[in-house]
């Protein structure tokens, strides 16, 4: 059997830990030939490259960040004629399977794919950790430990000097890099996407803090965070207004902006640090190294079982098979009880 594999959106670390996993696995237990896909659904979409992955290709590779197969954010069904054109790659390469490794956006066309009769198996990866039907992406526990080692330096600086810390970190759609960063990294207050950012309220939290002799404060904020209505702006802060082909505009910036009003409001120093692709950079933990590769494993069980529209999930400590199509039907958000966890350490 000839297998194809593609990472597609946004990297993370652990993609080359699933490579290998997959490719191992492939090779030596099923004797499958593996392809490599180039650049996610572009290099399906274009033709190519594809080329075959060997053992040797991935032996050094489990503790590297980025992905040896590189990646994009095409998205076929933007492009004329894209499903007819992928099925022909397909047929060229004679690809009995595609593995999908990816977010909501890469998942969210290997599902459709496979209503178009491809044979497809998907495997949640983004730092985000926002796809649902799993406990967990692999990518977010080193995204996490990056942002909270942040918290932990940038902390010093402004307990010194006696500042507001306004510290980003990425989160399109759900703020669970801010809420477990937050929580690690001791912060005053963790502001996500799914609740508005009442302004007054943050401000009275840092005056009171104030007046309690605590002058200095940290406030974690992810990028896709929103100001409440009434605030005078409450739309994303965006750092460029065009979209990709998944309709997504580029985020960042929050950080600023909300240093600026509070330090209007309060009169207090504020500053601001944003994160950015440091968060999605670098090696991945080791949490992430051994989830990436029991998803691979799993993966390339559920191709050889033939089980085929499904992407492989993390449900508490056993790693089993979701329809992909269940699993793409929302974002998964943070928890409102584990936020509370999160607000007695506010203000
Ligand atoms: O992959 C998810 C993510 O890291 C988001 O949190 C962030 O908004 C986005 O990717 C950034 O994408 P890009 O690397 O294309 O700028």
């Amino acid at each position: 059997m000839n297998i194809g594999i593609l990472t597609g959106g946004g990297d993370c670390p652990g993609l080359n830990a699933v490579i290998r996993a997959i490719v191992y696995k492939g090779i030596r237990q099923y004797k499958y030939n593996i392809y490599g896909i180039f650049e996610g659904w572009r290099g399906l979409l274009e033709g190519g490259p594809i080329a075959p992955v060997t053992l040797e290709d991935v032996i050094p590779i489990i503790n590297l960040g980025g992905t040896i197969l590189k990646t994009s954010r095409t998205n076929p069904f933007k492009h004329k004629k894209g499903i007819e054109r992928i099925k022909k790659t397909i047929e060229k390469y004679r690809l009995d399977a595609i593995i999908a490794i990816g977010g909501e956006d890469t998942l969210g066309v290997a599902a459709k794919l496979h209503k178009e009769g491809i044979k497809v198996v998907g495997i949640p990866k983004t730092i985000d950790n926002d796809v649902d039907g799993t406990d967990q992406t692999f990518g977010f526990d080193t995204a996490v430990n990056i942002a909270t080692e942040a918290i932990d330096r940038l902390r010093s600086t402004a307990e010194a000097h006696n500042r507001v810390f306004l510290v980003e970190v990425m989160g399109r759609h759900a703020g669970w890099i801010a809420l477990h960063s937050g929580i690690a990294g001791g912060a005053h207050m963790i502001l996500v996407p799914e609740y508005p950012i009442d302004v007054d309220q943050v401000v009275s939290r840092i005056v009171k803090r104030h007046a309690r002799g605590e002058e200095y404060s940290m406030i974690i904020v992810a990028e896709g965070a929103r100001l409440k209505k009434g605030s005078g702006k409450s739309d994303y802060i965006l750092l460029e207004p065009e979209k990709d082909e998944f309709g997504h505009v580029r985020l960042g910036g929050i950080a600023y902006i909300l240093a600026k009003i509070i330090e209007e409001k309060t009169g207090y120093e504020c500053r601001n640090a944003i994160l950015g692709h440091i968060q999605r950079g670098g090696t991945p933990t080791a949490f992430d190294r051994v989830l990436s590769t029991r998803y691979g494993i799993h993966a390339i069980d559920l191709v050889h079982q033939g089980k085929f529209g499904k992407m492989v999930a993390l449900k508490g400590t056993k790693i089993t098979g979701v329809p992909l199509i269940q699993a793409m039907k929302r974002i998964k958000t943070i928890d409102k009880n584990f936020y509370k966890v999160a607000e007695v350490f506010f203000g």
